[in-house]
This record gives structure tokens, C-alpha cells and sequence, in this order.
């Protein structure tokens, strides 16, 4: 029989690794393609993100093509304060973009519950709002397609957190 001691030590460090895996949502800004924001529910999905988001007026009730959105919470924001108003109180927003001031991503600790906010195929995202957040950049001298940037982010912080 197994000891109950030793039983209970197991079931405490598995509930604060629970705890500490947190939660994790993703996100485009602006978004002009709608199958770039179904490639994105798709790889939320891969990569168990818990809810995925799109931000602005041009966006896309685009479905993935393996039907991801079904299983995974979809939301829609009309404006970007919306969103920030929505933002969980205990996540923090991190915005992702080549932008002069933002962290390597190779060197960014991700936090427990993170909100990844993604800009537009054709632009970039506000930079008050990347003054206020972390913000991470990939590396590549080129910018990447919104989908795949947001798949790096979301396979970075696996490999660092799990
Ligand atoms: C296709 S990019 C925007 C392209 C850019 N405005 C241009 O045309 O030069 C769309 C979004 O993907 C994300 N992204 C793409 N490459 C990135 C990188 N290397 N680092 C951080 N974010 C990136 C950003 O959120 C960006 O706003």
C-alpha cells in the first residue's frame, strides 16, 4: 500500500505546478485577414492556450480550418481600451513587436498568466499601449506573418514554463 505521507507530498507539488502553469490568451490587434486570425485559434489551440481574441472593427469571425475556435473561447473587442478594461486583473498584457525598445524574447521571462496582444498584417501596434506593457520582439530581420509570430511567442514560453 502506498504511504499516505508520500501520497499527499505528490498530490501538493502537482497542485502548485497547476498553479503555477497559470493561464494564457492571444491576440490581434486590427487584424486584416481573416484567415491569418483562424490560423491563429489553430495554433492557440496546439499550444493550449486558453482563449484567443481579436481587437478592432476589420476582424475576421473567420473559423479555423480544423475547427479549433469549437473547443477553444473566442472573443471579440470593438476597441482596444475594451480589451484592456477586459484584460484579467491578476494577467499581465504583453504586446509582441519589432519595435526599437522591446525585449529579445530569447531572454524574456513569460509570466504565469499572460494576455499576448499581436498587431495588423499592415501596421503595428499603438505604441502607448507597448509603453505601458512588456513588450517582446522575435529575432529575424524581417517581420513575420502574424500567425507565426504568435506561434513562436506561444512555443517560446512552452519551452520555458512548460
Ligand atoms: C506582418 S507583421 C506587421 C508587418 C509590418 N508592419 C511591416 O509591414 O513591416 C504583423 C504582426 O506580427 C507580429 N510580428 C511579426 N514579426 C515579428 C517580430 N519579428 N517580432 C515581434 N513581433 C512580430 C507583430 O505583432 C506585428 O504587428
Amino acid at each position: 500500500m502506498p504511504d499516505p505521507k508520500s501520497v499527499a507530498t505528490a498530490l501538493d507539488s502537482s497542485a502548485a505546478a497547476r498553479d503555477q502553469s497559470g493561464y494564457v490568451g492571444v491576440g490581434i490587434y486590427n487584424g486584416r485577414r481573416t484567415y491569418n486570425f483562424g490560423a491563429l485559434v489553430r495554433t492557440a489551440r496546439v499550444f493550449g492556450a486558453d482563449f484567443v481574441f481579436s481587437v478592432g472593427h476589420r476582424n475576421p469571425t473567420e473559423t479555423s480550418s480544423v475547427r479549433a475556435e469549437l473547443t477553444t473561447p473566442v472573443f471579440h473587442f470593438e476597441t482596444l481600451s475594451l480589451f484592456v478594461a477586459s484584460i484579467p486583473a491578476n494577467a499581465h498584457l504583453v504586446c509582441v513587436e519589432l519595435a526599437a525598445d522591446a525585449v529579445d524574447i530569447r531572454t524574456y521571462a513569460h509570466p504565469p498568466r499572460a494576455v499576448y496582444l499581436l498587431g495588423p498584417e499592415d501596421g503595428a501596434l499603438p505604441g502607448d499601449i507597448m509603453r505601458q506593457h512588456d513588450t517582446v520582439v522575435l529575432p529575424g530581420a524581417y517581420p513575420l506573418n502574424v500567425a507565426m509570430a504568435a506561434t513562436v511567442v506561444l512555443y517560446d514560453r512552452l519551452l520555458k514554463r512548460g
